[in-house]
């Protein structure tokens, strides 16, 4: 990666200053933790329902057919996928995004003033009942097409929206799905009862002291 930008050349043939390449590299280095900590999350998750995670070896056995997955078998690992956008909503990894309006603006009865700060949170919109039927349960098979097409635009957005939408997204759910195929088709973690879980609402949504598990082998 750090060779490519190196080389990158603009239309007039200029390349990257040592600074411009020190901020590239840690946005991108920066942009890792969030499918870190997408990772993490769904395997507590998983960890905490075995019923999904059998769900998932009985997929991942059907697809991968003992072979390490590759980009071809992601479109169809449907429920992997699944446990994915599941846990994203549970647990989004950027928790909330703040805008601020240029103009004074209405929305519906709400004056914006221009300048003011404005908090969109994923956490609170991802565990809306009216959207989402037992927001606090884990259940990976409600992300089917109908549902996904009946869900208002804006409700789920893990990735924010709009013009400035994560241009990872397609990247980091691949990465996801792959990496989640990968280690769970050959080891199962148990939650390491000794430890406890506590959400750390930083800039990322992290599990404050981190998540104790006991690997084993499947
Ligand atoms: C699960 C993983 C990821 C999540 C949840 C995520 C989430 C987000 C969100 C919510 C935003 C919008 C912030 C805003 O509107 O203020 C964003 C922007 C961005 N993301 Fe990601 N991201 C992920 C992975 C990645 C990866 C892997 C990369 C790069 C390789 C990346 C690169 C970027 C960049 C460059 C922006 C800024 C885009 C812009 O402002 O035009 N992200 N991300």
């Amino acid at each position: 990666m750090l060779s490519m930008l190196m080389q990158a050349r603009d239309d007039d043939g200029i390349g990257m200053s040592d600074e411009q390449l020190r901020d590239e590299v840690m946005t991108i280095s920066c942009r890792y933790e969030t499918t870190a900590n997408a990772l993490s999350w769904t395997f507590y998750l998983l960890a905490r329902h075995p019923e999904a995670e059998e769900k998932l070896a009985d997929e991942l056995g059907r697809v991968l057919e003992g072979n390490a997955p590759a980009f071809h078998h992601f479109p169809h690992l449907h429920f992997t996928q699944s446990v994915i956008k599941e846990s994203m909503r549970l647990y989004p990894p950027v928790w909330w995004i703040s805008r601020e309006p240029k103009e004074d603006v209405w929305l519906d009865d709400y004056f914006l003033p221009a300048g003011c700060d404005i908090a969109l949170s994923q956490w609170v919109m991802h565990r809306r009942p009216e959207y989402f039927t037992e927001p606090a349960s884990f259940i990976p098979d409600r992300w089917n097409r109908k549902f996904e097409e009946s869900l208002p635009s804006y409700v789920y957005f893990p990735f924010g929206a709009g013009p400035r939408i994560c241009i990872g997204n397609n990247f980091a759910m691949m990465e996801a799905v792959l990496l989640l195929a990968a280690i769970m088709q050959q080891f199962h973690f148990d939650l390491d009862i000794s430890s406890s879980v506590v959400i750390e609402p930083s800039i990322t949504l992290r599990p404050e002291q981190g998540i104790y598990v006991v690997i084993n082998k499947r």
